[in-house]
């Protein structure tokens, strides 16, 4: 939604700081914001900061503009609401429905999309208190950000920190794009460039005929609409596919596995994720006439020679854009006298090298199209880390939450080796 009227309210703690760069990046983002402090928020970041940033003033109290009646007409108009830092007190205020300030009357009249970004000391944000009000508010349907794990105000550390301002201005505009319609969606993948590989690629034998394969493209669909519901900036990157692309990705459409070779490396750089769920082919005809292939009657067809296309997945672990992108392979197998599913899984694990390799058993009526699905999910040693197993929908989510948890861990240990992973953001 381009030109959205977002309120930012932001309450008294160390943190209100990170919300002048949030602020910049709405506004740096197209929307008008007007930003409605607490008291104690002034005490922290002054009026004039806020004024001069979002143009326009700044009130903190019901008694001020009272002419537009504002502590009703600010809710009523705001396509967002978002409230970053919410202290331990707002959020006990919001919870228990308190009007005494602008920013808490404006909460109560708003019937938008209301995010909220907790910040405090670990004590704080433990206390059965704050979690039950957390819990409040989000089964009202507010969105309420997890605090980041990491060093606080003072010397402490733990979880209480408010996420980066990037990371909160990728879960506001993911919430105002619209595809976080159930609150309960985690964006933990806010902020984050998700690159989905889906559908088969076809190479062509003659202008008419191709070689291809039985994938309809719906499993890396279903991960690339889950990822931009979880936050992400995602790339979608098709071959042939027999269902509609999600609103609100970026769609990229090829043909070939060598086609696809070269979206994906241009789509990697940046990317925190690759997560190739395609059919790519394995070969492809050395030749492909410009004329169709006549049939001569009673001649048998010339023999089609196959080369050999490179291994994407393969090149991406061996020569990645980033040593830091999270690389996930799909393995479809078939289970056959040489070993089980897993078996053939596990070994391509070890040879692919992916972060992880989601293990597909495919066949008649599995794997392939619109039917449940069911994956392993290896690491790169051929460990099992988890197994899904429900509709596409579902195999995309908790793949997802495997990927989320792994960048966590990594931002966590580089951000403060001695802190806990970050806990995943919003619920
Ligand atoms: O599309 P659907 O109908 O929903 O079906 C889903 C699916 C079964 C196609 C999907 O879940 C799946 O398993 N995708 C991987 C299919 C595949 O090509 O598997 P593979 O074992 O041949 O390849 C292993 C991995 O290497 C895959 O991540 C593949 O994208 C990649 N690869 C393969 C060959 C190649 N030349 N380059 C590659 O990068």
């Amino acid at each position: 939604m381009a030109g959205a009227r977002i309120v930012l309210g932001v309450s008294g703690g160390i943190a209100a700081y990170k919300a002048v760069l949030l602020l910049r990046l709405l506004r740096e983002a197209g929307h008008a914001v007007r930003v409605v402090p607490t008291v104690s928020a002034l005490e922290f970041v002054g009026r004039a900061t806020w004024e001069a940033l979002s143009g326009e003033p700044v009130h903190t109290s019901v008694f001020e503009g009272t002419l537009d009646v504002e502590h009703v007409s600010l809710g009523r108009s705001a396509d967002l609401v978002v409230v970053a830092p919410a202290t331990a007190d707002l959020l006990a205020r919001a919870a228990g429905g308190r009007a005494d300030d602008l920013l808490t009357a404006t909460l109560l009249t708003a019937t938008c999309p209301v995010l909220m970004a907790p910040a405090m000391h670990t004590e704080m944000w433990l206390h059965p208190a704050t979690v039950a009000n957390v819990a409040l508010l989000r089964s009202r349907g507010v969105h309420v950000l997890d605090p980041e794990s990491g060093r606080l105000t003072g010397a402490d550390s733990g979880p209480g920190r408010l996420p980066e301002p990037d990371t909160l201005a990728a879960a506001a505009l993911a919430l105002l794009a619209g595809p976080v319609a159930d609150p309960r969606t985690v964006l933990d993948l806010a902020g984050r460039t998700v690159v989905v590989t889906a559908g088969g690629t076809r190479e062509p034998v003659d202008p008419v005929r191709f070689l291809g394969n039985r994938s309809s493209g719906r499993q890396g669909i279903a991960i690339a609409r889950a990822a931009a519901a979880r936050g992400a900036h995602v790339r979608l990157i098709v071959g042939e596919i027999s269902v509609a692309t999600p609103d609100g990705v970026v769609v990229e459409r090829v043909g070939t596995a060598l086609e696809m070779r070269d979206a994906v490396r241009r789509a990697a750089l940046g990317a925190e994720v690759v997560v190739m769920a395609a059919a790519v082919a394995d070969f492809r005809p050395v030749h492909a006439p410009e004329a169709k292939i006549k049939k001569a009657p009673g001649q048998p067809p010339e023999p089609i020679v196959l080369v050999e296309n490179p291994d994407i997945l393969a090149e991406l672990v061996a020569d990645p854009p980033d040593p830091q992108t999270l690389v996930v392979g799909f393995a479809a197998e078939t289970g056959d006298s040489e070993g089980t599913v897993l078996d053939h899984g596990r070994a391509k694990a070890r040879r692919k090298g992916a972060n992880l390799l989601a293990v597909n058993a495919v066949g008649e009526g599995r794997g392939f199209g619109d039917v449940a699905n069911e994956v392993t999910v290896l690491d790169a040693a051929g460990c099992v880390v988890t197994s899904i197993r429900g509709t596409k929908d579902q195999v995309a989510h908790g793949l997802l939450d495997v990927v989320a948890a792994r960048l966590t861990a990594r931002s966590a240990d580089a951000s403060d080796p001695v802190s806990e992973p970050r806990t995943t953001i919003l619920r």
